[in-house]
């Protein structure tokens, strides 16, 4: 074999292969999978094409290994698919396709591996491994995929601008694999991403998004929210991104360029986290600055707000992009809320007070707030970062002080809204709230213990202030 298999992969080719030749058609690998193998990347499933019927050679497979899979098939597409031991293999007939001259959509019809190859996206997902007794084993590359994984380079096998029409998404695919893999995508694809973008508009927004968090998922996504932007599909796809683009100058004072700004904070927390929601936080902090922006005579650039705009702006970019509208979202909406707090306790004579809400507000997020909240130091002063990372280490250590002694996060007021009902015989209400208000914000002030006894005479206290008639005990 020109590929490095286990030994679990070569005894299912040797079944794939022993079932092609029953049938008398040929098979062979294809795909993502011939290409990680190649560069030594971890492989997923396995794509096998076969001329002649996908569904007839995944059946015979079967038939031939213990314990029996099941066989999902899809009659439109003449494909199918079996599970094996965790594994996936996915099996289609070689097809090709023909334009016709009044229709922008092609035909498509059985043809050839070499016809297959030739309608795929790029040349490094093109290179197909043969499973057929006359040349088992051999890589059969017509366009040199293999030299372009060497030179690392994205390329499309046919001009770019037809590969792209037949299926827009290999746009974002070709910027993404750019990121995964760290290639370049060549010139004339570039070229024809950025002529064809507005083309991206007749994908469906769930295969946008999917290609969108792989990029996120990537090891430095800014490489793929740069392409992005700079072929134009951003502005498409994202456009609230795209206004945070650029620096406005008034009497020679300017702001940093939040795009930038925003790229670095995304590429500054991926080290820390794996959370795709956290590097979704990430990419939102500033997401209000543009509506917010203003340029005060004698102060210069403020953004005053920004965080509540931008936590406002999170569902309406969520449902638009197809993310889930659950606590995902809220989580994402409450870190932009939020992301400014930390910093302001940098400051000197932080009170526990300060420390204990929020600790309150963020709750179980306390962690995620701190790690975005670090990547957003993105001074290119490296004094001015160790001293802001040096005083976010004080802050992380008076916080967990604070939550030893206190037990802030996930704490509840020991002064129940029903106890108050209770107590005074009233209905929920207004007067309600109030009294429990005022219970959680004396705690979280110091002003009394965080315990029951001193909760409960706050109550009465209150209570008597807003005229309401001492219990009877
Ligand atoms: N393919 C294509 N055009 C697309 C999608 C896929 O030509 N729009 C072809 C490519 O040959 C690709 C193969 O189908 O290698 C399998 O597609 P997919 O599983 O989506 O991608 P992989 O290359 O396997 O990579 P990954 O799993 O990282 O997405």
């Amino acid at each position: 074999m020109d590929i490095n298999c286990s030994e679990k992969e070569r005894f299912v080719f040797e079944k794939i292969a022993r079932a092609a030749a029953a049938l008398g058609t040929q098979a062979y690998l294809i795909g993502g999978f011939v290409r990680d193998k190649l560069i030594g990347r971890p492989t997923k499933d396995a794509d096998i094409v076969c001329a002649g019927d996908g569904i007839a050679l995944a059946r015979k497979v079967a038939e031939n290994l213990s314990p029996k899979p099941a066989v999902a098939w899809f009659k439109n597409f003449g494909t199918a698919q079996i599970k094996w031991n965790d594994w996936e293999i996915e099996f289609v007939g070689a097809r090709k396709e023909s334009y016709r001259d009044e229709s922008r959509k092609p035909d498509v019809e059985p043809g050839t591996i070499e016809d297959d190859q030739l309608r795929r996206d790029f040349t490094i997902n093109a290179m197909a491994i043969s499973l057929n007794d006359a040349d088992y084993g051999t890589l059969i590359d017509p366009f040199d995929g293999r030299s372009d994984l060497e030179k690392k380079l994205i390329r499309t096998p046919l001009d770019p601008l037809r590969t792209f029409s037949d299926d827009p998404l290999r746009m974002l695919r070709a910027i993404r694999f750019a990121t995964q893999l760290g290639f370049s995508i060549v010139d004339p694809a570039i070229k024809a991403i950025t002529e064809d973008a507005h083309r991206i508009k007749i994908v469906s927004q769930e295969r946008i998004t999917d290609e969108l968090n792989k990029i996120i998922m990537t090891a430095k996504p800014s490489v793929g929210f740069d392409l992005l932007y700079k072929t134009g599909l951003l502005k498409i796809i994202f456009p609230q991104m795209v206004d945070l683009a650029g620096a406005e100058y008034v009497d020679g004072m300017g702001h940093k360029d939040n795009f930038y700004h925003t790229l670095q904070v995304l590429d500054n927390i991926v080290p820390n986290t794996d959370d795709l929601w956290l590097r979704w936080a990430a990419i939102l902090h500033d997401i209000g600055k543009p509506a917010t922006k203003k340029f005060e005579q004698g102060h210069g650039w403020t953004f005053h707000g920004h965080e509540v705009v931008g936590s406002r702006m999170v569902p309406k970019i969520f449902n638009k992009l197809k993310l889930p509208l659950n606590e995902k979202m809220k989580f994402v909406q409450k870190l932009v809320e939020y992301h400014l707090r930390p910093i302001s306790l940098t400051k000197e004579n932080i009170t526990d007070s300060a420390i204990r809400r929020l600790l309150f507000d963020a709750g179980d997020d306390i962690d995620a707030l701190m790690t975005l909240c670090e990547a957003d130091i993105t001074s290119k002063n490296k004094i001015k970062v160790r001293r802001y990372l040096d005083n976010f280490e004080l802050v992380r250590q008076r916080l967990k002080e604070v939550e030893d002694k206190d037990r802030i996060r996930n704490w509840q007021p020991p002064v129940t809204g029903e106890l108050i009902m209770a107590t005074f015989n009233l209905p929920p209400g207004r007067i309600v709230g109030e009294i429990k208000n005022a219970i959680r914000e004396a705690i979280l002030d110091g002003e009394i213990e965080n315990n029951y006894d001193a909760a409960s005479a706050f109550m009465l206290k209150k209570a008597a202030e807003l005229g309401l008639p001492a219990p009877r005990s």
